[in-house]
C-alpha cells in the first residue's frame, strides 16, 4: 500500500467538548501520523468554499453555520493508505450507523455534529490539504 496524506478536520462540536487529544489518540493508535496541525476559526467564506461541493444540498447552510460556531483543528494525517484508513477510523457519517471503536461512534452527537471530517479520495485529499496548508507546514 502506498504512503498517502489526507486532510482531517476536528469539528466544532468536538473542539468545544475538549476532545482533540482523545480523537488524535484514536488516529495515532490506528497508525496515522499527524504531520501538520493547526487550530483555526473558519470564516463563513472559508467554510462555504470548503463545502461548495454540497452547495445544492438542503443542509448546506446549516453545515456551514455549524463549522464556524467554534474553532476547528485542521490536520494532515499520513500513513499507508491514509485516505481509506482515516475513513475507516472515523466511522459512518451518521454516528447512528458508525461501527464500535470509531471516532464517530465514540464521540459524535448527530449527522451534523459528527466530530470529524476526512477527505474521501486521494484527489480530494490533495486539494483539501492545499486549501489549508503550504507544503512547508507539513513535517513528516
Ligand atoms: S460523505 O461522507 O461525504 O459521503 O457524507 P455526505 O452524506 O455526503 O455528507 C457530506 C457532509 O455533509 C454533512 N451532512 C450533514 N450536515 C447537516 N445536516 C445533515 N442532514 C447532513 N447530512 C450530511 C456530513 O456531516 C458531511 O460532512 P463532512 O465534514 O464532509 O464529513
Amino acid at each position: 500500500m502506498a504512503l498517502e496524506r489526507t486532510l482531517s478536520i476536528i469539528k466544532p462540536d468536538a473542539t468545544k467538548r475538549n476532545l482533540t487529544g482523545k480523537i488524535n489518540a484514536v488516529f495515532e493508535g490506528a497508525g496515522l501520523r499527524i504531520v501538520a496541525q493547526k487550530r483555526i476559526h473558519l470564516t463563513e467564506k472559508q467554510a462555504g468554499a470548503f463545502y461548495a461541493v454540497h452547495k445544492e444540498r438542503p443542509f448546506y447552510g446549516s453545515l456551514v453555520s455549524s463549522m464556524i460556531a467554534e474553532p476547528v483543528v485542521v490536520q494532515v494525517l499520513q500513513g499507508e493508505g491514509a485516505v481509506a484508513k482515516n475513513r475507516e477510523v472515523m466511522g459512518a457519517t451518521n454516528p447512528a450507523d458508525a461501527a464500535e471503536g470509531t471516532v464517530r461512534k465514540l464521540f459524535a452527537e448527530s449527522i451534523e455534529a459528527n466530530s470529524v471530517h476526512g477527505s474521501d479520495s486521494l484527489e480530494n485529499a490533495k486539494n483539501e490539504i492545499s486549501f489549508f496548508f503550504a507544503e512547508t507546514e507539513i513535517l513528516p
